[in-house]
């Protein structure tokens, strides 16, 4: 590979270096392996905006972001984004306020939620900007086998009765709108299986392979139960890189997010025949002012 050294003397750091042939072929294959539900984008993971606007050009099944802060969202959103859904639950009373904001100019920005309290907490902000926040309820997906925990205990609601329970308690609140449910399968997702330690590699896929079957019935039995108590939902987000194929396969869910498997080179091996997309990143702590060259080498 001849790396175009001028062309890179000649950048401003710091700097993202992609091969962008390499990437296109990465976002074809991995549209194609989303089985007809739409990818939000992580950007946690994929720390620049023009990448970011590069993908969700490329084809229709990139929708949306998922946004790891407040702050990022309304800061994504000043940028031309829309459609982001935060991820994590947040108290920063200054950017929800802006938030609220923006969302009577028609934001498409949903925040996440798992706790009575915060519901209180962003039902006053709302009320005080006569706005309104579109809520997604983060259900847990950890797996339990025989008193093994296998999960990242990600939220309080464990149990479908505790979800449903939950999204009836959401309707109380004039200013909140229940539209979505996200069950991260972070155990499936985040943790790898390909190492050099082959036992541990083994019982990690066994626990996997067993865990998948309790993951989608439980988020089948959530969304099916919110149903039955006349709840209408317009998207139910699962999975990640590490669980793409898998969280594709159940019928309950209606986005899938990614982000490291454009960038990660662990994803790349893990899900094979990927190539890795960034020749390399020059000093690239923050996006705000990273500049991106996409090149062809
Ligand atoms: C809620 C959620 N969804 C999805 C992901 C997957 O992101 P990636 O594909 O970049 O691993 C993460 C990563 O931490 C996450 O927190």
């Amino acid at each position: 590979m001849n790396l175009p050294v001028d062309l890179i003397k000649s950048q401003t750091l710091p700097a993202l270096f992609l091969d962008v042939d390499a990437l296109n072929r990465n976002l074809n294959a991995i549209a194609n392996r989303s089985q007809g539900k739409t990818i939000r984008l992580a950007t946690k993971s994929i720390r620049s905006l023009p990448l970011l606007k590069h993908i969700m050009k490329s084809s229709q099944t990139y929708q949306g972001v998922m946004s790891y802060s407040v702050e990022e969202a309304n800061w994504l959103y000043a940028e031309g984004i829309d459609d982001i859904l935060v991820a994590y639950p947040s108290t920063d009373r200054h950017e929800l306020h802006k938030l609220t904001r923006h969302m009577k100019t028609g934001a498409n920005i949903t925040v996440m939620v798992d706790d009575d309290e915060h519901l209180s907490f962003l039902q006053a902000i709302a009320h005080d900007e006569q706005s309104q926040f579109c809520i997604c309820i983060d259900v847990d997906m950890s797996t339990n086998f025989n008193g093994f925990h296998f999960g990242v205990r990600r939220s309080p609601l464990r149990t479908t009765e505790k979800v449903v329970q939950f999204a009836k308690r959401i309707q109380n609140y004039p200013n909140l709108k229940l539209i979505g449910i996200m069950g991260y399968e972070a155990q499936l997702a985040g943790v790898t299986d390909y190492s050099d330690q082959s036992i541990k590699d083994f019982a990690i896929k066994r626990l996997k392979k067993a865990s998948v079957k309790q993951v989608h019935s439980k988020r089948q039995q959530v969304v099916k139960a919110l149903r039955k108590e006349g709840i209408k939902l317009s998207f139910i987000n699962g999975g990640g890189t590490g669980s793409l194929m898998t969280t594709a396969q159940d019928p309950s869910v209606t986005e899938l997010t990614v982000g490291s498997v454009f960038i990660s080179q662990h994803y790349l091996i893990t899900i094979h025949p990927f190539n890795t997309t960034p020749l390399f990143t020059l000093h690239c702590r923050s996006y705000e002012n990273l500049q991106v060259r996409f090149i062809r080498v």
